[in-house]
């Protein structure tokens, strides 16, 4: 079988290595891919980027590939899917209509509401005056959300009315979003603990898959600014497998139906970001791909299946297909440029990648890297995924850090308490 992965994150280099695993896989291509998808066996980098989605087509039509995995939202939003099911090409991945879950911080409330499914109380503005009454009334902590897709920038969960007015003065004064983003979402504030919910669906059928809590503040203790993500492990133990039970059918299954009722089907991952207090289980949002880091643990921890999973999804069949997680715990630590996610500077030679993935149960998965004359250099904020699964939480965490250890970058950073709240959680 022949797979094109398209992306160039930490996420997609997960998504290649597992794939790859699969026997019946014998070349995979990253568009455009990254140092580490160029370094694994079956793989080749090809130079398209995620969005050329009509060059994406020609490709996959010219080297007969079977399926294509998209990574990243901005394809999905563009309708990557729906051009290539156009074309008969299978993609694993939600059409453009399903995909506004995501890109739609208003649309997703409005099928949340109508679903039923718990989540915040929430207002829709589209010009600051309302907006700001509406926040001087309802006082802070309170969240400000960008409607449209905003590379992980648009949420502010302002503990302060000033946060809360500066949020606004940015998004409708200074247009940091652009002219087109001027609908926001304001929201009640959560109290609880974030998890995050992964499954694969074909509109019909749901598959959990491992429950994972992401690190999004750059600093220890949660501290300093919003990141992609600074590194995650699963299974979380907020999430036992009851409550992990009850999302899929208070959560998933009631978003896939509502979404069925608009004429919507959704097919592919299901990313539902949770905060979960007590009994509690409230929806922050939802994602309509695989989450970075989260998809580098839940991937690891996958024993069988995963391939049938992508393929029976795309094809809209996913009955009979089951997912077999390891006994397993997966950790992992994210190295950034310093300075990430404001300035940061790239370029700088990446030492000891070899030694971390010599280690036993670790994956060094490359999100900024690139090759430059057999050397491998940073070229991004986040810059590698120190992966590790070993028998339980502490050890996966320990295991991780070790590989840490090995590699060495300039101006290279990372948390150092990734995984501290599932420990406390589990009472070590
Ligand atoms: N790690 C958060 C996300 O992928 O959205």
């Amino acid at each position: 079988m022949k797979i094109l992965v398209i992306g160039s994150g930490g996420r997609e280099h997960a998504l290649v290595w597992k794939i790859a695993q699969d026997e019946r896989v014998n070349k995979i291509y990253a568009a455009p891919g990254n140092g580490g998808t160029a370094c694994e066996e079956k793989c080749e980098n090809i130079n398209m980027k995620a969005s050329d989605i009509k060059a994406l087509i020609s490709f996959a039509k010219e080297h007969n590939i079977d399926l294509t995995v998209v990574g990243p939202e901005d394809p999905l939003s563009l309708g990557i899917v729906d051009e290539f099911e156009k074309e008969g090409l299978l993609i694993f991945g939600p059409n453009k209509d399903a995909a506004q879950m995501e890109a739609s911080k208003a649309f997703a409330k409005d099928v949340m509401t109508k679903a039923g499914i718990a989540t915040a109380d929430y207002e829709k503005f589209n010009n600051y005056d309302d907006a700001v009454t509406y926040i001087r009334k309802k006082g802070a902590p309170i969240v400000v959300k960008a409607d449209g897709l905003a590379a992980g920038k648009g949420v502010t969960v302002a503990l302060s009315l000033e946060e809360a007015e500066n949020a606004l003065k940015e998004i409708f004064i200074d247009k940091i979003f652009g002219e087109a983003n001027s609908t926001i979402v304001i929201e009640d504030f959560m109290e609880g603990e974030e998890a995050t919910y992964l499954a694969i669906t074909d509109g019909e059928n749901v598959i959990p898959l491992s429950v994972s809590q992401d690190h999004k503040r750059v600093y220890d203790n949660d501290e300093g600014p919003n990141t992609g993500g600074m590194g995650a492990y699963t299974p979380a133990p907020v999430c036992n497998d009851e409550k992990l039970t009850r999302v899929t059918n208070e959560i998933a299954k009631p978003m896939i139906n509502e979404l069925k009722k608009r004429g919507i089907v959704y097919k592919g991952v299901i990313y539902a970001g949770l905060m979960i207090n007590g009994e509690s289980i409230k929806v922050v949002e939802f994602n309509a791909r695989f989450g970075d880091p989260e998809c580098q643990v839940v991937l690891s921890r996958i024993e069988s299946g995963f391939l049938d999973a992508l393929l029976g999804a795309a094809k809209g069949n996913l009955k009979g297909i089951n997912i077999i997680n390891k006994n397993m715990t997966a950790t992992c630590v994210i190295m950034i440029s310093g300075g990430y996610p404001k300035e940061y500077k790239t370029g700088y030679e990446i030492t000891g990648i070899d030694e971390a993935n010599k280690l036993e149960n670790i994956k060094v998965f490359h999100a900024g890297t690139k090759t430059e004359n057999n050397n491998i250099l940073t070229s991004g904020g986040r810059v590698l995924c120190i992966t590790a699964v070993d028998k339980d939480l502490l050890s996966s965490i320990k295991k991780a850090y070790d590989g840490v250890s090995k590699i060495t970058f300039k101006d290279m950073a990372y948390r150092k308490d990734i995984g501290k709240k599932g420990l406390k959680n589990l009472g070590e």
